[in-house]
């Protein structure tokens, strides 16, 4: 039995020494020291042997007990050092290499060209008004001079969210909120989102409009032309050439439309002008007196006028873009050209 109890020691040191995972030691120690294991079969025969080697093959039985516990012990730690180790490795950071530069934002092409226009006009004395998104059926067409059964409400296919409550089609309501509200003299640009049901290469469903409204005792129709001729030349060149063509909107009257000398062929003709050298930038006219009446000015005694134009269409022949859906695709590629 000695000698089994010392086999059992050295083969314990043999397969300790050899394991190299958490499943092996467990498995081991099971092995030698488990309730079915080799030692606990040794000592089941204590039983058998003479009272005078009882006490002393126990004694050694114990002691190899403790060795192996030991050894098991002392492998356990040593596992978990490994493992540590090893974790620490792989979590290793080199704090030597170039770091990642965080990828800086810009402003959006359409609102750069925004500020850039809006700048123009705050450079001439303009103020800046703001007006609600979604309007009422009054500010954005009744107040405006267009009646229910007008033909102009075709011309903007427009989003209704209920009966006389809308998203605005243009930014003319601003024109209605900012006279109720003030007495003339009266300067100021509205900047904002408009929407209309149409989309492609040329519309989406939302887009930008700058609008312009002047009300003075005396303002005149060639005043309104001086100060878009000017705008023009600021934002596409001082040799930019512009022209006025008799239009219709039902707030104002006269109407005009201003165009600028073809930004692609400088006037000679080509696609984008559609051959004749102009490109039609902006809507304008003399403030209609149905609309002062509306808003309690007294026509007699007040005139004015007022602008519009549409922000990604500047953008787009400013820069060359021949798709207004760039705009809003929001692919960096795009974008980052103008940051
Ligand atoms: N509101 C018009 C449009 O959206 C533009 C415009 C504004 C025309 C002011 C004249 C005066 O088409």
């Amino acid at each position: 039995m000695r000698k089994a109890l010392e086999d059992l020691k050295n083969q314990a040191i043999e397969e300790i020494k050899k394991i190299s995972n958490f499943s092996q030691l467990k498995d081991v120690k099971a092995k030698f020291l488990g309730r079915k294991g080799e030692l606990t079969r040794i000592l089941k025969g204590l039983g058998s042997l003479s009272k005078e080697e009882r006490p002393i093959i126990g004694r050694i039985a114990n002691e190899v007990k403790t060795f192996i516990e030991q050894l098991i012990e002392d492998k356990e730690r040593e596992l978990k050092e490994k493992e540590k180790r090893e974790k620490l490795e792989a979590e290793r950071l080199d704090v030597t290499l170039p770091g990642r530069r965080p990828l800086i934002g810009g402003f959006h092409p359409i609102s750069l060209v925004a500020t850039e226009i809006i700048e123009v006009f705050k450079g001439m004395g303009f103020h800046i008004a703001e007006g609600p998104e979604i309007e009422t059926d009054y500010y954005n067409f009744e107040a405006l001079n267009i009646p229910k059964d007008h033909p102009a409400r075709d011309m903007q296919d427009t989003f209704y969210i209920k009966e006389n409550v809308l998203l605005r089609t243009h930014t003319s309501p601003v024109q209605i909120r900012v006279m109720e509200k003030y007495k003339p003299p009266i300067r100021i640009i509205a900047p904002g989102k408009v929407y209309r049901r149409d989309f492609d290469i040329s519309h989406t469903p939302m887009f930008h409009q700058i609008e312009g409204l002047l009300v003075d005792k005396r303002v005149t129709f060639s005043e309104l032309k001086g100060t878009l001729e000017e705008f023009a030349q600021r934002i596409f060149g001082e040799a930019t050439k512009v022209r006025f063509r008799p239009s219709y909107f039902p707030f104002t009257e006269p109407s005009a439309e201003m165009d600028i000398g073809c930004v692609i062929c400088k006037g000679s003709g080509c696609r984008v002008c559609k051959g004749t050298g102009w490109l039609e930038i902006l809507g304008c006219g003399m403030v209609d007196p149905e609309v002062f009446k509306a808003v309690g000015y007294d026509p007699e005694e007040i005139v004015g006028y007022a602008f519009g134009l549409g922000v990604e269409r500047i953008a787009m022949l400013k820069y060359g873009i021949d798709d207004i859906r760039l705009f809003f695709e929001n692919d960096l590629r795009f974008l980052t050209q103008f940051s």
